[in-house]
């Protein structure tokens, strides 16, 4: 359970409130409770008969539950939105927001396993009943899968000689803490480059690890399929692999298929409108996390599907 209040800066706060619709009677959802920073500014703009219901697969977010009769905190996963708000008679939803990755909470919260800034147990699993933690996946993967990992997760441009290293270095000992992770990925970093190559190949193992790429393939779906005609998903993203995947997805065609020209909006797109929102220099300098958020706003189209 957490200890002690670490304070998440929300991204993109302004702009996520500007595109919250105020209805008389509004159905409003949360993906990504955290500290709760975007539940607390939606609450204070929604009317009196509307609901926020909020999501987050971390229990430690539930110690920074909102008092407030209109909002419902679940502990779950956000791809089972449509199945809670069936639950809880909240269908069709009018508004949907998700703030993709890791909280303030995780990084500086050593036990999660999550930083490589300090020496920790390589836990990483957002939700603690996980059974597979980065130890195993470090331990236990192929060389293959390892590689795929490093590639298609973090762009780890090393990605096959860390891979080998691990599997070398693991026939002698297990390799637990990032310290002996850091260790054996330092050899392939430029002086100055630390930071950012051993964040490359921490996002990796954390997406890995938490089902990141077909979670948020499902919850783009689910919430497509909870929204009203007219309501509105918005998805702050904050890394390649994570804008590839809304593209992806949103380009997606009544039928399934891809459309090429999805931002353009036709009849036959479950989207009318796409557009795409990046933080200012203002957010930028005073919130070092948001220099690589961007929000991705789709509206759902009036037809019938
Ligand atoms: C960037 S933080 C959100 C911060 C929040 N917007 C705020 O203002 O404090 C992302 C949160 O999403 C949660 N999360 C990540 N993947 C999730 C998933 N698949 N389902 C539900 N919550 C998830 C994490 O546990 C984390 O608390």
């Amino acid at each position: 359970m957490m200890s002690k209040q670490i304070y998440h800066i929300p991204v993109l706060l302004d702009e996520v409130i500007k595109e919250v619709p105020i209805l008389n009677q509004g159905i409003y959802v949360d993906g990504t409770f955290g500290s709760g920073g975007h539940s607390r500014a939606i609450l204070s703009i929604i009317s009196k008969k509307s609901k926020l219901f909020a999501f987050d697969i971390d229990a430690d977010a539930l110690a920074n539950e909102i008092n407030d009769s209109r909002f419902t905190l679940i502990n779950a996963n956000f791809k089972f939105i449509r199945y809670y708000l069936n639950y809880f008679d909240a269908l069709p939803a009018d508004f949907i927001l998700a703030d993709l990755g890791l909280s303030s909470h995780h990084l500086e919260t050593n036990d999660r396993g999550f930083s490589f800034m300090s020496d920790v147990t390589l836990d990483m699993r957002m939700h603690q009943d996980q059974e597979i933690t980065a130890k195993e996946i470090i331990n236990n993967y192929s060389e293959e899968d390892l590689i795929n990992i490093l590639k298609n997760y973090g762009n780890v441009s090393f990605a096959v000689s860390l891979a080998l290293d691990i599997i070398d270095k693991r026939k002698v000992k297990l390799i637990e803490t990032s310290s002996e992770l850091n260790e054996l990925a330092l050899k392939y970093i430029p002086k100055g480059k630390e930071f950012k190559n051993l964040a490359k190949i921490y996002q990796a193992l954390r997406i890995a690890v938490n089902n990141e790429v077909e979670n948020l393939k499902i919850f783009i779906e689910e919430s497509y399929q909870s929204l009203s005609p007219g309501g509105k998903l918005c998805v702050i993203t904050f890394n390649s692999l994570e804008d590839q995947i809304l593209k992806s997805e949103l380009r997606k065609k009544i039928n399934n298929k891809l459309d090429e020209n999805w931002l353009k909006g036709d009849k036959n797109e479950r989207w009318s409108k796409i557009y795409k929102i990046s933080p200012t220099q203002e957010e930028i300098i005073a919130n070092n996390r948001s220099r690589s958020a961007k929000m991705y706003v789709a509206i759902k189209n009036n037809n019938k599907v």
